[in-house]
């Protein structure tokens, strides 16, 4: 049995320590926002947060969520500045993508708020969107990171 926290609600799975967290959080637990693309580590479709970092679910064994705590794109109950600035500019397109871009902008805006675009490019370098909306990523990024410095009105 695994314990950890999932979205602030305490969790719990009976499986094997080496499944994939990915797995976990959309067969077991039936949270399908975070996405399974590559499998291997190089799309960032699902990206999850572990402790507040950004991490590859598919290649973190659940085993390493044990007693800590897990955010999806469920987390941010769709009222995180970033859904909101994502959706003003139209970034989402097939929105695979998506969910995985949004946690990695958000773990970038936790920890810095003032990025510029060469912050916003190395954070997001992992996360590939195959419908081309890298342009319109950064720029909803920077608008959010102007909302939450109080630059633009909410
Ligand atoms: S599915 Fe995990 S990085 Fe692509
Ligand atoms: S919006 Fe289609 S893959 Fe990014």
């Amino acid at each position: 049995m695994i314990e950890f926290t999932l979205n602030a609600e305490p969790r719990r799975v009976d499986v094997e320590p080496d499944m994939p967290l990915l797995w976990v959080i959309r067969d077991e637990l039936d949270l399908t926002g975070t996405k399974f693309g590559c499998g291997i580590g190089q799309c960032g479709a699902c990206t999850v947060h572990l402790d507040g970092v950004p991490v590859r679910g598919c290649l973190t064994p659940v085993s390493a969520a044990a007693g800590r705590s897990v955010t999806t794109i469920e987390g941010l109950r769709g009222d995180h500045v970033l859904q909101r600035t994502f959706s003003e500019l139209s970034v989402p397109q097939c929105g695979y993508c998506q969910s995985g871009q949004i946690m990695s902008a958000a773990a970038l805006l936790a920890r810095n708020p003032a990025p510029d675009d060469n912050a916003i490019d190395a954070a997001m370098s992992g996360n590939i969107c195959r419908c081309g909306t890298y342009v319109r990523i950064r720029a909803a990024i920077q608008r959010a990171a102007e909302e939450l410095r109080g630059e633009k009105p909410a």
